[in-house]
């Protein structure tokens, strides 16, 4: 088909989604017109449940918008634009395609072009480390990022980790990891930032910020592009969600990526409203590269490309691993690219568009300059001394690790000051393998895949080579032989008559319980990457019982990749409850600086753990295992009740509350006042513009006047209690009712330090967009008129100060 042709398909498509609902081409289906059954059903069950019909609808958007080279991206594109002018067709097309799967030296590869002087790209795993190779870190994993609340540690991870790609020659990382916990079971929740746009939106600029840090990173990757929240059936199911929730809830860390500058934006493998990811052009070309003015380029992910042609005029500019099956040899795009722009299917300006976006991804972060070959090879890591020159990255990166680790510990319950443990301790036992090495060492399971050990990341692509592992039992022998403690342990699980014995009569039992998930390509003891179901693992519930029944000073250390069940909770001899989740390589030493109050746990849950599982607002994934009819239907009905909104929504108790977490000292809060901030006129001519604008503008979702701060909420903090520590104070806010918010939602937190007795002003931003709501009709953020509540808070049950705006 000629250009022109198409440009015109195009138009009529838009005219005609337009017609449906009269208001926006963007417009997602379902949340708008009733009128129409096309738009109306998207959210709705269908009236099978075993086998619903397909019924949601992604309205089309063209032509792909070309990039704007503006801001941060000025130098950049300007200097990408530059450079392809004097490009052909094939060379450009050549950097939109990757070489196929293996057949280069990292996880993606973009060829080299040495008559162009263009080295490559190295595209590499994973959002915790560098994946598949060695002498690397592996951090905290971003669920522990989000357990800090502490912006300035989670940008030094980022950047800690971009030191790493970049000592190996790495391009691009294939992180952060954005995808809130939807559903508790879902297998890769542990790799972002918790249960809560909010979170996930600070956590995501942070660790991007720090990931890009100029003269020092390397491009990031906001992953997965978007409403990909479970594993089960993740290459065919359509994830229906109405177009208020996808803007208020799935898009707020994209949002904050994009405001971060993120060179580029992983496309996800399933559908969303019934069209597939990558070639979505409502949330490609629409939302992403429309409303959020995204100005970097979007990647396929492994095998998610879904049509050459498609693909290209929805939006997509890389095609990744490059062939349509792993080692098919065949491709979308490469040759047939070139063959599409020469028959007319596809304009060339397009082509020039993917491969200025990519190029300029590229410069923003001065790769042309001195970048270092890659000098290790993801595939066999051992036997190609050609490829792996084992190089050293880690620097004293163990550090960042253990202190992230030892930040993130959320305590959950600590009687009778049962923490921190006393130097003085007579003798103390760890029980349950979890205190242990894996008996097949850190890496014993492929892509660790297993089951045993001291558990310290979860499995997948999220995962990367463990350097060594420290596991608890090992961290505490130091200790032991300073202080003089006794110390007993058992691994086995199993073996009830040595759990027994080591339970009776220490003056402290640390019990060590978890729950792994991870992606789809592994199956763990019946684990298809999401979690069969949210309980301990390995007998651990039987473990902290029968120690429980046995021993006064109980205490529960649980590393998992999100809730679990804790049947045993009001076991009267459990004193303590410790959440670890999944720290990284320091593990036992984070833990033990916590335990023994070197370090003072300042965690708080970044997801709520419910009582019962049935509590959540998805509480059970889809798990349809025929593929009949071919596209399970995930319809997204909790809508905007994700996390803790769904239980005030639904008056349900949770065991912990999202945003709790204990501290070996205490903090009261006082003097709350809500201070208005100047306004330049220059934002409040554009925010009138704005108002009136029948169209949405390129970037009006990250628009400055939108974002800009507006109110400061103020308050003080004071540390009453007699040890130094960190507290993280919260701010929710309530929307008037007729706005149709959940009760209450995050919009503020600072962690902050506090010697005893001190008292700190704290100074929490609140602007337009976060008293808006996503105006489904005018297709804009919307401040609702009334009353708003602001209330500060230690988690999302709890009320310190309040006040109205
Ligand atoms: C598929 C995963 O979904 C993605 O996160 C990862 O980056 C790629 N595979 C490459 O390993």
């Amino acid at each position: 088909m000629k250009p022109a042709l198409f440009f015109l398909l195009g138009a009529a498509l838009l005219v005609n989604s337009q017609s449906l609902n009269s208001t926006s081409a963007i417009l997602n289906a379902s949340a708008t017109a009733t009128s129409s059954p096309l738009l109306a059903a998207s959210t709705t069950p269908a009236a099978n449940p075993v086998y619903p019909v397909p019924t949601a609808f992604s309205p089309p958007f063209y032509p792909a918008p070309d990039t704007r080279g503006e801001g941060a991206w000025k130098a950049a594109t300007a200097k990408a634009r530059a450079r392809i002018s004097t490009w052909t067709l094939e060379q450009k097309v050549n950097i939109t395609t990757g070489v196929g799967w293996q057949n280069g030296s990292c996880i993606g590869n973009i060829a080299s072009q040495p008559e162009l002087g263009f080295d490559g790209l190295c595209l590499q795993d994973s959002p915790l480390g560098v994946r598949r190779s060695d002498f690397v870190s592996v951090f905290p994993a971003g669920v522990n990022a989000a357990a800090t609340f502490d912006r300035g540690l989670i940008r030094a991870r980022g950047l800690a980790m971009a030191e790493e790609f970049k000592g190996k020659g790495i391009h691009v990382a294939l992180g952060p990891m954005m995808n809130p916990y939807r559903a508790v079971q879902a297998g890769r929740n542990w790799e972002g930032f918790g249960g809560d746009p909010y979170l996930q939106g600070e956590a995501a600029y942070e660790t991007i910020k720090g990931m890009q840090t100029p003269g020092k990173g390397v491009q990031a990757v906001a992953k997965h592009y978007i409403a990909n929240e479970q594993e089960r059936n993740r290459t065919e199911s359509s994830s229906n969600v109405n177009d208020r929730t996808l803007h208020e809830v799935y898009l707020a860390p994209f949002l904050r990526s994009i405001q971060a500058d993120v060179a580029s934006v992983m496309c996800s493998y399933n559908q969303i409203n019934g069209s597939w990811g990558c070639q979505n052009s409502a949330l490609l070309n629409g939302v992403l590269k429309t409303e959020l003015g995204f100005q970097g380029y979007v990647m396929s992910d492994w095998q998610a490309h879904e049509s050459g042609v498609g693909g290209a005029l929805a939006g997509l500019d890389m095609s990744m691993p490059g062939d349509i099956i792993f080692k098919s040899n065949t491709s979308y795009w490469g040759y047939n690219l070139t063959e599409s722009v020469r028959n007319g299917s596809v304009p060339e300006s397009r082509v020039d568009d993917m491969a200025t976006r990519i190029l300029a991804g590229y410069y923003l972060l001065e790769q042309e300059q001195d970048w270092s070959e890659v000098n290790f090879k993801s595939w066999d890591l051992q036997l190609d001394p050609l490829f792996n020159k084992h190089v050293n990255v880690q620097a004293d990166h163990y550090k960042l690790i253990r202190e992230m680790g030892a930040a993130s510990v959320v305590l959950l319950k600590n009687d009778n000051n049962a923490l921190p443990l006393k130097p003085s301790l007579r003798d103390v036992s760890l029980i349950g393998n979890g205190a242990c090495p894996p008996w097949k060492g850190p890496n014993g399971w492929n892509n660790r895949a297993g089951a045993d050990g001291n558990l310290v990341i979860g499995w997948g692509s999220g995962t990367a080579q463990l350097p060594y592992l420290i596991p608890p039992l090992e961290a505490i022998q130091q200790r032991a032989r300073k202080n003089a403690t006794t110390v007993i342990w058992t691994c086995d699980n199993w073996d009830n008559t040595t759990i027994a014995t080591a339970a009776t009569g220490p003056e402290a039992a640390l019990v060590f319980i978890s729950s792994n998930s991870g992606e789809d390509n592994a199956v763990v003891d019946g684990n298809y990457g999401d979690r069969k179901n949210i309980s301990a693992w390995l007998n651990g519930d039987y473990v902290v019982e029968s120690v429980a029944s046995r021993n006064k000073n109980t205490i529960v250390i649980i590393n998992s990749v999100g809730p679990i069940l804790m049947p045993w909770i009001d076991h009267p001899n459990i004193t303590a409850i410790v959440w670890a989740g999944l720290p990284g390589q320091e593990s036992g030493n984070a833990l033990l600086d916590v335990l023994y109050g070197d370090y003072n746990p300042s965690g708080r849950l970044p997801y709520t753990i419910a009582k019962n599982q049935e509590d959540y607002p998805v509480p059970y994934i889809n798990f349809q295992t025929t593929l009949e009819p071919a596209h399970p239907q995930i319809n997204y009905t909790e809508e905007l009740l994700v996390d803790y909104r769904w239980f005030h929504a639904n008056n349900i108790t949770p065991l912990f509350p999202f945003g709790f977490g204990l501290s070996y000292t205490a903090f009261e809060y006082s003097d709350l006042e809500i201070v208005e901030a100047t306004v330049s006129k220059r934002h409040l001519v554009e925010e009138g513009l704005h108002k009136r604008a029948n169209t949405t503008e390129v970037g009006s979702s990250v628009a400055e006047w939108l974002h800009e701060t507006r109110w400061s909420v103020e308050f003080d903090v004071t540390n009453t209690g007699s040890v130094n520590g960190c507290d993280v104070p919260l701010m929710f806010v309530t929307f008037p009712e007729a706005a149709g918010e959940p009760p209450r939602v995050l919009r503020g937190f600072e962690r902050i330090n506090l010697d005893p007795g001190a008292t700190t002003r704290v100074s929490l931003p609140l602007s337009i967009y976060s008293l808006s709501i996503w105006d489904v009709v005018s297709q804009r953020w919307v401040k609702p008129e009334g009353e708003f509540k602001i209330v500060i808070a230690k988690h999302a049950d709890d009320t310190q100060l309040e006040s109205t705006l």
